[in-house]
């Protein structure tokens, strides 16, 4: 376990990583990655995602490291998974997965004290033209939010890369959830958000570790939190995608953390 709290945080209360520290994002990030690239065979008609969150939690224990999600606020599962219209923190269960369903599948793991958070997309059997595009439009957002990640540039800038290509696209960014701080802790400052104005928001600099996890809807941007208080679903009913990276600032620009080790981070699926 890695409890070192030497280092700065800004004005802003977010934490300035040291250049030693990379390395351990790095191999947290490659475990979550690889785990997500292992499912993706699990990903067919028939399959529930009770028996992928199962594959998660043992591969994430065989590989001895941590669920960051399992007992996280009461949360008893190691992946959060997300099928058509949940935006969100969908619970794993005994539903069967549907011929076309799409499904964002998120893994946090824990390595030596480091956090690991990425998602990504996965289609159980044939994708539809529609929904392809958003998946599409949902990879790229990220990306280009991703783009906009080098010191002296704002968090505002990475939120309206991901906001005017969206809407450029005629689909919604969700602004009920963020993107977040992360490293030795799950949830810290600041709060990523997928949308917003340039040159606004805190500075980003050298050392700050975080994720950038855009949602896209098809349909209108407002969401509702189901009953069980996780699941997450669009309000209009419409499908709702997401991507996730963990990121960390370099001087001149963005180490992705959380890069799929098969290459396999969108498609996931053959094309
Ligand atoms: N991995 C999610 C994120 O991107 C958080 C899931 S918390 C859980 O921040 F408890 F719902 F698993
Ligand atoms: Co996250
Ligand atoms: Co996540």
């Amino acid at each position: 376990m890695n409890d070192d709290l030497s280092g700065r945080t800004t004005r802003d209360g977010i934490r300035i990583y040291e250049p030693g520290h990379y390395a351990g994002m790095a191999r947290a990030g490659a475990l979550a990655a690889q785990i997500l690239d292992e499912v993706a065979d699990l990903v067919v008609p028939g399959q529930t995602t009770g028996a992928i969150d199962d594959f998660i939690r043992n591969r994430v224990e065989e590989a001895g490291a941590k669920s960051a999600t399992i007992g996280y606020k009461g949360y008893q599962h190691a992946s959060c998974i997300s099928v058509n219209h949940v935006v969100c923190h969908g619970i794993p269960g005994e539903k069967k997965l549907k011929d076309g369903d799409i499904l964002n599948i998120d893994v946090t793991v824990i390595v030596d004290g480091w956090f690991g958070d990425t998602s990504r997309m996965y289609v159980a059997g044939k994708l539809s033209r529609k929904t392809e595009r958003l998946i599409q439009v949902t990879h790229d957002a990220l990306m280009k939010g991703i783009e906009a990640v080098k010191p002296g540039n704002t968090f505002g800038d990475i939120g309206h890369a991901i906001q005017s290509y969206v809407e450029a696209q005629r689909m919604s960014v969700v602004r009920d959830f963020c993107g977040h701080g992360l490293g030795l802790v799950f949830h810290a400052p600041p709060n990523v958000l997928h949308y917003g104005r340039p040159g606004t928001g805190p500075v980003l600099e050298e050392g700050m570790f975080f994720t950038i996890e855009p949602m896209v809807n098809l349909g209108r941007p407002e969401t509702k939190v189901l009953a069980d208080d996780w699941t997450a679903v669009t309000r209009d009913k419409s499908l709702s995608a997401q991507f996730e990276h963990s990121v960390g600032v370099t001087s001149d620009g963005v180490e992705i953390f959380t890069l799929s080790p098969a290459g396999k981070f969108h498609p996931t699926y053959p094309v």
